[in-house]
């Protein structure tokens, strides 16, 4: 079978309206992406029914600036690819009824691909050089987990967080901090000035055996310190800075102690970090000195590549076309779903 040559990728599962053409899995020609912080920030969050009309408004415009961008019409394309699923479901469906009408009308092959198969598919995409197996952590909004990848079996769920996920711990904090939606970024940038040895935040499950994550407990511990120093006089700039630089390294440790493990006890040789909080420069420094400290090769998308995107969907999208995948108009979006289930997963199976 001749592999597609140009998807285009689309994506609407949170707050970014996404359009991308990738041309033989591995060159970005064009890469649109609309976010919505704007409309949610009255909100201090995403607002799934106002995410949804919003996607509905503007995708026929993302999509078209996309093959705009790219020099492409629809017959320039080999197929489309969309997120199906995980994610807001009212969001996702309207990608996957645009997807679905668009690759029927234009007689393109469609497949729905699994959202943090497309976070995966980044990483290979930013650096064709990353070769499976290789450990695979994703870090976003929604999700904070380890895979084990592999070329001819589906991702390996190593662990996942028990409750909240890093991202969504980043925002929280940030919100309480004052920061403006969405905050994880803010808090980042604030954070850079701050003295990270100022509060010591615990460390959840450190010593336990295994791959979990767990933040309810920081975030409790975060919400408690900021109270505390608001009823002694106020936090001010400089204590705001130190609670966010403590809270970014309690954050992002364990992320970095469980992926150290991870490479050894798997035999791994190669880490690839993905998903929104990717583009974390405290993470990016603290696990680019474990690999040279353990002989590890760490592999970050990025910035651009790492939060939502439709390039990594059509990268994705593409390997799966490349093998024949299919899926009709009878396709459907899935609020959760877990990767290694999915006909949509990296490989195989
Ligand atoms: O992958 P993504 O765009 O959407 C989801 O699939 O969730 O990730 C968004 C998450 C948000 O929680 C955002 O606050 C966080 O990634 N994020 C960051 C940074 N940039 C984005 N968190 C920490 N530091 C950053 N620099
Ligand atoms: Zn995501």
């Amino acid at each position: 079978m001749t592999p597609p040559e140009r998807v285009l990728g689309i994506e609407t599962s949170c707050d970014e309206t996404a359009a991308a053409v990738v041309e033989d899995g591995l060159r970005v020609l064009a890469s649109v992406v609309r976010g919505q912080d704007d409309l949610h920030a009255p909100y201090g969050g995403v607002v799934p029914e106002l995410a949804s009309r919003d996607h509905l408004g503007a995708l026929d415009r993302i999509v078209a600036a996309a093959l705009d961008e790219a020099g492409l019409g629809l017959d320039d394309l080999s197929g489309v690819a969309v997120t199906a699923g995980p994610g807001l479901l009212g969001s996702l469906l309207v990608g996957l009824c645009f997807a679905k009408a668009l690759a029927y009308r234009a007689g393109l092959p469609c497949v729905g691909v699994h959202h943090l198969a497309g976070h995966l598919a980044a990483a290979e995409l930013a650096d064709p050089s990353l070769r499976a197996p290789y450990l695979g952590l994703v870090v976003s909004g929604g999700h904070t987990a380890l895979y084990r990848i592999e070329d001819e079996a589906p991702p390996a769920l190593l662990g996942e967080t028990l409750d909240d996920a890093v991202g969504e711990a980043f925002d929280k904090v940030a919100k309480l901090l004052g920061l403006r939606f969405p905050g994880g970024p803010a808090l980042a940038r604030l954070a850079e000035g701050g003295d990270e040895r100022a509060v010591a935040f615990p460390r959840p499950l450190a010593d336990a055996p295994g791959y979990d994550f767990s933040y309810s407990g920081l975030k409790t511990a975060a919400a408690l310190e900021i109270e505390r120093r608001r009823a002694e006089g106020g936090l001010g700039e400089e204590g705001a800075a130190d609670v966010a630089a403590s809270f970014q390294a309690a954050a992002t440790d364990p992320l970095v102690l469980r992926a150290r493990r991870a490479v050894r006890e798997e035999g791994l040789r190669r880490v690839a970090v993905v998903g929104g909080v990717a583009a974390n420069l405290r993470l990016r420094r603290e696990m680019e000195r474990a690999g040279r400290e353990d002989g590890f090769s760490v592999h970050f998308p990025p910035a651009a590549l790492c939060t939502d995107n439709a390039a990594m969907v059509a990268a994705a999208g593409w390997r799966l076309l490349a093998r024949g995948e299919r899926h009709g108009l009878e396709l459907s979006a899935f609020s959760r779903v877990p990767l290694a289930e999915l006909p949509w997963g990296r490989s195989g199976a």
